[in-house]
């Protein structure tokens, strides 16, 4: 059964506890994490979905099968917290995963897939992140990981479409068997890369997961995205500590670029301004939210300096220069576009021209060209 495409026709935008909290969470983070996503003025430029990742359930199911909230960390339940979300016009983001236990160890969907997408159902839930741990892939003998990803991730979406309630369906196999080429009408995202870290490029031990990897990994996938299902380069980390003010800006920016969904991972609760500063920009999000749902392409790169050009519906495009090296650059975008129409600098509001430019090291610059 096909899913319904127009639950994502950009990419979702919202909160997910992982980044910030692991499976440290708990009703209380839930109801605090909704009234700062309204008090602060982001869920009002779109950032509605508030997702709980790992750490909800119970380490045991109910007797008649179910999966049931932690009676310590969420007392008053899930549908609670769905009603009250719904009744702020925000959205309740459920985890769940492919194999017998969740990542976390918790008990997860495999052979339980109606049953769970019912009790989702049932509690109010819009959204799903489905994992890829403990897959019991010798149930499938000769099968490969990505047949096994096929039959399982179309298991669990098959069960969401079935309950008729509108559920986002976000897989989780971080790239493990192409999801991109296809997952369009199994899931709205696909991850396509391992997990993020907070962490720009310093550290070699994590040379697969830090923002630069996780970026190049997915920017090349930009053929993929479009309408309805889209490259999920894993959750931001904006906010969380572990790059420079330069480094975050570039962070949400290739992400906005790439048409990734925009979930938000630090604790906002007492959010900075320099943090809103960076995930509120509105022209950036204008960029990510764009209807055509198209993933900037690279049209060069040379020496650590990427040019990215997204098209976007007004006939117009974004252009993206991003200097990924330790040292300052000069570059010359312009050669590498056609992007002569009027322009505006998404971080500064400057009105020029797409021109030559001065970069620090692991800044990315973005303009918003007009028509030309
Ligand atoms: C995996 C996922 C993460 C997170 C954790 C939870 O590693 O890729 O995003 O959901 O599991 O245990």
């Amino acid at each position: 059964m096909p899913i319904d495409f127009t639950l994502a026709p950009t990419p979702p935008m919202g909160f997910n506890t992982w980044n910030r909290f692991g499976m440290d969470i708990s009703e209380a983070l839930i109801d605090e994490t909704m009234d700062a996503l309204v008090s602060t003025g982001l869920a009002e430029l779109g950032y509605v979905h508030l997702n709980i990742d790992d750490g909800w359930m119970a380490p045991e199911r109910s007797a008649a099968g179910a999966l049931v909230p932690d009676p310590q960390r969420f007392p008053g339940g899930i549908k609670r917290l769905a009603d009250r979300a719904h009744g702020m016009g925000l959205k309740l983001g459920l985890y769940s995963d492919c194999g017998r236990k969740t990542c976390g160890g918790l008990p997860a969907s495999y052979g339980h897939e109606r049953q769970d997408a019912d009790t989702f159902a049932r509690w109010g839930i819009d959204y799903l992140k489905h994992d890829w741990c403990h897959v019991p892939f010798e149930d499938f003998p000769g099968a490969s990981e990505r047949e096994v990803a096929q039959i399982l991730y179309g298991r669990m979406s098959d069960a969401l479409v079935a309950t008729g309630r509108p559920v986002v369906l976000s897989m989780c196999s971080w790239g493990h068997g192409e999801p991109w080429e296809w997952a369009r009408g199994v899931g709205h995202l696909w991850r396509t890369t391992p997990d993020i870290m907070d962490t720009y490029h310093r550290d070699a031990h994590r040379g697969t997961q830090d923002m630069l990897a996780i970026f190049e990994r997915n920017v090349v996938l930009d053929p993929f995205a479009g309408p309805g299902g889209f490259n999920d380069p894993d959750m931001l980390e904006v906010g969380n500590g572990g790059m420079t003010a330069v480094e975050y800006r570039t962070h949400f920016a290739l992400w906005c670029m790439m048409a990734a969904p925009l979930l938000l991972g630090c604790d906002l609760r007492g959010v900075s301004a320099e943090t809103l500063a960076i995930v509120g920009n509105r022209q950036l999000i204008a960029i990510n939210q764009d209807p055509l749902g198209q993933q900037a392409r690279r049209v060069w790169q040379e020496g650590g300096v990427h040019v990215l050009a997204k098209p976007l519906a007004d006939g117009g495009q974004a252009v993206a220069v991003f200097n990924q090296t330790d040292g300052a650059k000069d570059t010359a975008p312009q050669e590498h576009v056609s992007a002569a129409g009027p322009a505006i600098d998404v971080w500064t509001g400057a009105r020029e021209r797409v021109g030559p430019v001065h970069l620090e090291p692991h800044q990315a610059k973005v303009w918003r060209v007009a028509a030309g």
